[in-house]
């Protein structure tokens, strides 16, 4: 299996974590909003403002399925993609699924003052925002407890966890 995805709420680490576990890996690392960003030309936020969350989503299910041409590759996934039942099945059916469980409190001291993040409004909206998206994240394959752990202990507990070699240069 060489396509790894991490799953997870706003905050969790995904990309932190999944630009680490690529380099670990030998592998690509692909950051699934920041690809949409440069395809579109605009920020995330800017898409949800000018063109509106639906038209993200669509966004966000395409560049999914063009990640079928993609091999060894770690792909940290935005916040919303897994929960789409279509998205988690398509994920499901390219590689293994990593959903990185960090507590909401750590979350929401991660997301205090953000900026980019069009669906952070409270820490109230967000706690039920979390809620309702828990079913999603928990069919995830694996499911790693971050919380205030290092992006290096966390990679290596992926690392000891999963059935994959370091690619051989
Ligand atoms: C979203 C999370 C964001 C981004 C968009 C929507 C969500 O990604 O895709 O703002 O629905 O949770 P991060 O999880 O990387 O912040």
């Amino acid at each position: 299996m060489t396509r790894i995805f991490l799953v997870g709420f706003m905050g969790a680490g995904k990309t932190t974590i999944g630009r680490l576990l690529a380099e670990r890996l030998g592998y690509a690392f692909l950051d699934l909003d920041e690809w949409i960003q440069e395809q579109v030309g605009l920020s995330i936020r800017e898409i949800f403002e000018r063109m509106g969350e639906a038209a993200f989503r669509e966004m966000e299910r395409r560049a999914l399925c063009g990640l079928e041409v993609r091999d060894e590759v770690v792909v940290a996934l935005g916040g919303g993609a897994f929960v789409s039942e279509e998205n988690r099945r398509q994920v499901r059916r390219l590689g293994i699924s990593i959903w990185l469980d960090c507590p909401l409190e750590v979350i929401l001291e991660r997301l205090a003052g953000t900026t980019n993040r069009p669906l952070y409004r409270s820490a109230e909206q967000m706690r039920e925002l979390w809620r309702t998206r828990l079913p999603a994240y928990e069919q995830a394959d694996l499911r790693v407890e971050t919380g205030r752990r290092t992006p290096e202990a966390i990679v290596e507990e992926i690392l000891r966890r999963l059935p994959l070699r370091p690619r051989r240069s």
